[in-house]
């Protein structure tokens, strides 16, 4: 591994993971992903961990996805390269994972911390998805989770600015569990980790999954759902007679067939 540390018993039954490019403030390359992937698969395999700690540096936990990695990409180049595959079996672990936030959590650094399960953070730490700001949108989770956590009005204000909030921000509308001077934000995570070790792994395990069911679930069904609905309005009559009724500069006549 060449840009994250992995211990596997940095507490007992807890593991820990370190991203680790503190010059590129973390930032998350292709590569770093892919140990990332690798290891918390490997973890969740170890019947020894029980839960995992995600955490960068003080100045950064991750300021977003590699940009030089990226500037000069094509449409096509990011859809053959595929990062989400990565992303999406990092949101498979099954075991809890808390992110132990400082400094900046920018564009993937803010997903990241938003994939796991819980985030303490410490009171240096800042959350924001600057994407607009360099003519690009978030793409791994951002636009849906941060809505889900702090509500439509804030998040579409940080997405659509760019401008990150602080912790005790992030704090005060839920979107991480509480915020500890800058010093102990590890030792808080391991504390938390430590607690859920301690209980059944099989219990935690299922629980995790539940409530991510009441996070995530809603969310494809009801665009699913939607979808499917819209297809269906193209079936009708009234669909027919609303649009041309439209474009004939009228008004319609629905029979709801
Ligand atoms: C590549 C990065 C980087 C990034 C910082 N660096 N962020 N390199 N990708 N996302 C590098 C800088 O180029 C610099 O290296 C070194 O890290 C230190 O950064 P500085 O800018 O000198 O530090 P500072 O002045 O303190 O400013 C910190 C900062 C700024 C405000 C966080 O670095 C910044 O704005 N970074 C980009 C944040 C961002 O836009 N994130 C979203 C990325 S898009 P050199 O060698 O030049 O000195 C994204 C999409 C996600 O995340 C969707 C798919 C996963």
């Amino acid at each position: 591994m060449e840009f994250i540390l992995v211990t596997q018993q940095a507490r007992p039954h807890v593991a820990l993971i370190q991203l680790n490019r503190p010059k590129e403030l973390n930032a998350l390359n292709l590569q770093l992903m892919a140990e990332l992937r690798d290891a918390l698969k490997e973890l969740d395999q170890n019947e020894e961990v029980r839960a995992i700690v995600l955490t960068g540096n003080e100045r950064a936990f991750a300021a977003g996805a590699d940009i030089k990695q990226m500037a000069g990409k094509t449409a096509i180049d990011m859809l053959h390269i595929d990062q989400f595959s990565t992303w999406d079996q990092i949101k498979k672990t099954k075991k809890p994972l808390i992110a132990a936030v400082s400094g900046f959590a920018l564009g993937g650094g803010c997903e990241l911390a938003m994939t796991c399960d819980m985030i303490i953070a410490s009171e240096t730490a800042q959350f924001g998805q600057p994407e607009i700001k360099i003519g690009v949108m978030p793409g791994a989770g951002g636009t849906q989770r941060l809505t889900r956590a702090l509500g439509k009005a804030r998040a579409m204000e940080m997405v659509l600015t760019g401008k990150s909030i602080s912790a005790r921000e992030a704090e005060k509308h839920g979107l991480v569990n509480r915020v500890v001077p800058v010093e102990l934000h590890l030792e808080e995570a391991f504390k938390l980790a430590g607690e859920i070790a301690q209980l059944s792994p099989v219990a935690v395990k299922l629980a995790k999954e539940s409530v991510n069911r009441a996070f995530e679930a809603h969310l494809e069904e009801g665009l699913h759902f939607e979808r499917k609905n819209f297809y269906l309005t193209f079936a009708s009559e009234d669909q027919t007679e609303g649009m041309a009724a439209f474009v004939e500069k009228r008004q319609p006549v629905f029979k709801g067939r």
